[in-house]
């Protein structure tokens, strides 16, 4: 095939190095403005990148896969454990004094990472804005910024939120958060910014599939895809700006996360680690959790999906699991080490996904394969931890913590994170002394009290309530 007249030479050239002419296959079908959307595409693929990820040459094959790097793992070596915490409560204290006054320096800031749809709830809109609070089906993106505005307001500083967002979930997203005046945060304090994509290539020959005559199948890169993302977008600079050093990560689908927990950030700023994590005790082999260890000395995440059954399963002597630290994806990363890895691009490795990816054939005809068919390249924000100096392995309160919400049904359902809310703010309550019916419904905004300690303050133990309760604003 030679060059369409219409098209960059140079570019023509690169894909032809690469194999790759077949993309222009359709290019004097397609209108002006089809055209200008494929070159736009084309001329954003790194396509030495893809060869090298596809096809990796010499030293990439003798490098070690997950798997192999598992059979090596074993438990991290230093683990803030629940048990030693909730034993030495001034050491507790101390750190979440400490933390306090890192969010009142206004040195910390937080990134979600909301790239994500919620297809797997049968939910067709971003996964943020998925409806959860008991009583008044607050969306997680609602949740998530009220306890930023209730931890802001307790710090007297205003906490920045960087939240990513990919090509699926970026409209609709913002557009959300404009309907509803940003759920009260000022815009000077909320950064949007997106998320890039890969192209997925067909297994067998290495060839990006182009997903119509006019358009590249893309899928997300992954929320590694985080650190290009900052950089390109100018985030780096923004939080420069505004002195933010310490960055609070967390996902969207954990409406109970403790959002810049003043503890965590005390205990990681006492550890000077570069990276901190907070684990929970896996609940089996199978759960689909990361899980925290340490290879060569070295503390990192091995994601399930990695993970080698019969290891996933390993027992010590006393015949708990000998991986029993699930990452649950809660992190704090120093803004330095961030930036510096994100200086270097081929510090964060890719990972490779086989999956079903419909797409247009040599004749033009539409395919939806019944069977994986094709390479989808991301990277994983974690795998930046075996270059960090130290990082804190911290164990959190799975049924105060952790409640995600993955499945449509059973566990890490809505359901259950709808009950996990529900038992949380009930117990606050009757921790205040108040008396509730057995089968009471309750909601708590953040801004009404952020923890049990603000809601103490707040109600005394002779107030009366009737279900289903909502303490708002
Ligand atoms: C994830 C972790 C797993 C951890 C578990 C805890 C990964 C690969 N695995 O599993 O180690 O134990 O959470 O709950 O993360 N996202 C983006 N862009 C992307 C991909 C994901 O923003 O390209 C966001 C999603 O919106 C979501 C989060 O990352 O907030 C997690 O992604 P998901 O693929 O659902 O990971 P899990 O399988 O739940």
């Amino acid at each position: 095939m030679s060059a369409p007249e219409s098209f960059p030479a140079d570019l023509y050239q690169t894909l032809a190095d690469f194999q790759q002419t077949h993309l222009l296959k359709w290019w004097n079908d397609l209108n002006d403005t089809e055209q200008s959307q494929l070159l736009t595409q084309l001329q954003a693929i790194n396509f030495a990148q893809i060869q090298r990820l596809y096809a990796p040459g010499e030293t990439a094959q003798k490098s070690e896969s997950p798997a192999q790097k598992a059979e090596r793992a074993t438990r991290p070596a230093t683990v803030v454990r629940l048990e030693e915490r909730n034993t030495s409560p001034a050491k507790s204290e101390k750190a979440t004094e400490q933390g306090r006054k890192l969010l009142e320096a206004g040195r910390v800031g937080a990134i979600l990472v909301a790239g994500g749809q919620g297809s797997r709830l049968g939910f067709s809109h971003p996964k943020g804005m998925y409806p959860i609070g008991p009583v008044k089906q607050t969306s997680l993106f609602q949740i998530l910024v009220e306890q930023l505005r209730a931890r802001a307001r307790q710090a007297g500083k205003p906490i920045s939120y960087f939240i990513m967002t990919s090509d699926a979930t970026h409209d609709e997203t913002v557009d959300y958060f404009q309907q509803h005046q940003n759920f009260g945060m000022s815009s000077d304090d909320l950064h949007f910014f997106k998320q890039g994509t890969m192209p997925a290539v067909d297994a067998e020959s290495g060839q990006i599939l182009l997903e119509e005559k006019k358009r590249i199948a893309v899928s997300p890169d992954g929320h590694g895809g985080m650190l290009a993302a900052l950089k390109n977008n100018g985030m780096f600079d923004v939080m420069r700006e505004k002195g933010i050093d310490t960055l609070y990560y967390h996902q969207v689908d954990n409406p109970t996360a403790i959002v810049c927990d003043p503890e965590f950030l005390g205990y990681h700023q006492n550890a000077q680690a570069d990276v901190s994590v907070k684990v929970v005790s896996k609940r089996s082999p199978d759960e689909k959790m990361g899980i925290v260890c340490d290879v060569d000395q070295k503390t990192q995440i091995i994601e399930y999906s990695d993970l080698p059954d019969d290891i996933a399963a390993q027992t010590d002597d006393d015949g708990n699991l000998l991986h029993w630290a699930g990452s649950t994806a809660i992190h704090i990363f120093n803004r330095d080490f961030l930036e510096q890895i994100a200086n270097d691009d081929a510090r964060l490795p890719f990972h490779q996904a086989n999956k079903k990816v419909p797409h247009i054939d040599e004749s033009g005809r539409q395919v939806t394969p019944e069977v994986p068919n094709a390479i989808k390249f991301e990277r994983f924000i974690f795998d930046v931890l075996p270059e960090a100096e130290t990082v804190l392995v911290y164990e959190i309160d799975r049924s105060r913590e952790f409640n995600p919400v993955k499945n449509a049904e059973g566990q890490d359902s809505p359901q259950t994170a709808h009950e996990a809310l529900n038992r949380i703010f009930s117990g606050w309550l009757q921790s205040c002394g108040v008396t509730l019916p057995a089968d009471a419904t309750v909601e708590i905004s953040p801004l009404f009290a952020v923890d049990e300690t603000e809601l103490k303050q707040k109600i005394s133990a002779d107030a009366q309530f009737t279900s289903p309760l909502y303490l708002g604003e």
